[in-house]
């Protein structure tokens, strides 16, 4: 599969019947709403885990030098905090746009995270058939990777720093991007790390 979803997302998808949809956003579209939204909600799926498995070849990295962006690993039992966004349909325009480095629509089951309650949303996922994916790796790979990466949206490392703070926000463990973090946190020359 192509790394660029725009025309297949479009096409797999056609939501311009709806007036409204909830998307849950996991990686980026938590900390970063650039777009604009009639409510915003913490929410969780069920199923899915974060990992740091998906290359970023427009944002945090380029072509030649892909970063490391978020994506979701199917896993029974596992649970995975973001934020819903109530969006109009239109809005999947630009967001296809965003999220076109190999993420798919999904349709998907949200629950909400501080009330009983779910809908039915959808989520940007990039599985393993694109060709931006990079796959698993240490934590500590993947931080090296992510200290040394840089996009037209700007260094990796503060895609990172900005995703584990709003996971705390949301009173979220997440152990692989704390992980990741902390790993990053300690390379050398990091502005985090010990000044020895
Ligand atoms: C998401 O945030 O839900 C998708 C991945 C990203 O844009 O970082």
């Amino acid at each position: 599969m192509s790394h660029n979803t725009i025309a297949l997302n479009k096409q797999r998808q056609p939501l311009d019947h709806l007036e409204s949809v909830w998307l849950f956003g996991y990686g980026s579209l938590i900390y970063k709403a650039d777009f604009p939204y009639l409510q915003r909600r913490p929410a969780f799926i069920r199923g899915w885990q974060r990992r740091f498995w998906q290359g970023s070849h427009d944002h945090r990295g380029t072509p030649e030098a892909p970063g490391r962006v978020a994506t979701l690993i199917e896993k029974p039992g596992a649970r995975c905090a973001g934020m819903a966004y109530k969006v109009t349909p239109d809005t999947f325009d630009h967001l296809d746009h965003r999220e076109k480095n190999g993420y798919l629509r999904v349709l998907t089951q949200l629950q909400w995270l501080d009330e009983p309650g779910e809908t039915e949303g959808l989520v940007y996922m990039a599985s393993s058939d694109n060709d931006a994916w990079l796959g698993p790796a240490s934590e500590a790979d993947i931080a090296a990777h992510i200290a040394r990466s840089e996009g037209p949206s700007g260094p990796n490392s503060e895609y990172l720093l900005k995703l584990a703070e709003a996971l705390r926000e949301l009173d979220e463990q997440d152990e692989h991007v704390f992980a990741v973090e902390q790993a990053l946190l300690e390379l050398p020359g990091h502005k985090g790390a010990a000044s020895t």
